[in-house]
């Protein structure tokens, strides 16, 4: 990514760098406090979710392992439609673990919802969802998460892990995409 191109993208930083850690570390000791005594299997949603995985699974105190699901969204890029295919499917069985599956972000929560629904299926022990931000204004499905790191307003975030066309994901800040660039369908 050029300079120019990051300048261009890049709006408002909506959560800093210094909130975003003492956030997960935050949901790290709560995490760990509420799974004593017990084995996790994270579940991480690819591709966003990855960067807020590693640092909050640096903050767990309680075994984990964790695993990947790849799912792809028919329907415009940027805008859900709840029909959901799998690309890549766990390596790890769930059955009889403690599951926790590893969110990025939940717009209108049709993905996870999918998600939820084809884990539960699965037969797991428990099954809870953190995401690190959420976007209540736009859900249309209700979703039981048990932890949420921030909730946002109705805007287009990129950075840590947030895409626009598969950009920006490395940045190490949440930040509203410039209005240049906002895609129309939120
Ligand atoms: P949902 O099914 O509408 O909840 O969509 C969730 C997925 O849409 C997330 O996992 C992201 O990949 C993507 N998404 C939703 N909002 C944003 C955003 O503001 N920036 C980047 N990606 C987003
Ligand atoms: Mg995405």
């Amino acid at each position: 990514m050029t300079q120019a191109e990051l300048e261009r993208g890049v709006g408002e930083i909506l959560i800093d760098e210094d909130a975003l850690q003492a956030r997960i570390v935050e949901l790290g000791a709560e995490i760990s406090a509420d799974y004593e005594g017990r084995d996790l299997l994270l579940v991480g949603v690819l591709k966003g979710a990855v960067f807020f995985m590693a640092d909050l699974m640096r903050e767990l105190t309680v075994p984990c392992e964790i695993d990947f699901m790849a799912i792809s969204s028919y329907g415009a890029a940027t805008d859900s439609s709840g029909v959901v295919r799998i690309l890549k499917d766990l390596d790890i069985n769930v059955a009889g673990r403690d599951v926790l599956v590893v969110e990025d972000i939940i717009d209108s929560g049709l993905t996870l919802s999918y998600l939820v629904r084809n884990l539960s299926a699965r037969k797991p022990d428990s099954l809870e969802v953190v995401a690190l931000l959420t976007k209540p204004d736009r859900r249309e499905i209700e979703v039981p998460v048990r932890y949420v790191g921030f909730e946002i307003p109705n805007r287009f975030v990129i950075g840590y892990g947030l895409d626009f066309a598969e950009r920006y994901r490395n940045l190490p800040y949440v930040a509203v995409l410039h209005a240049d660039l906002v895609p129309n369908a939120t």
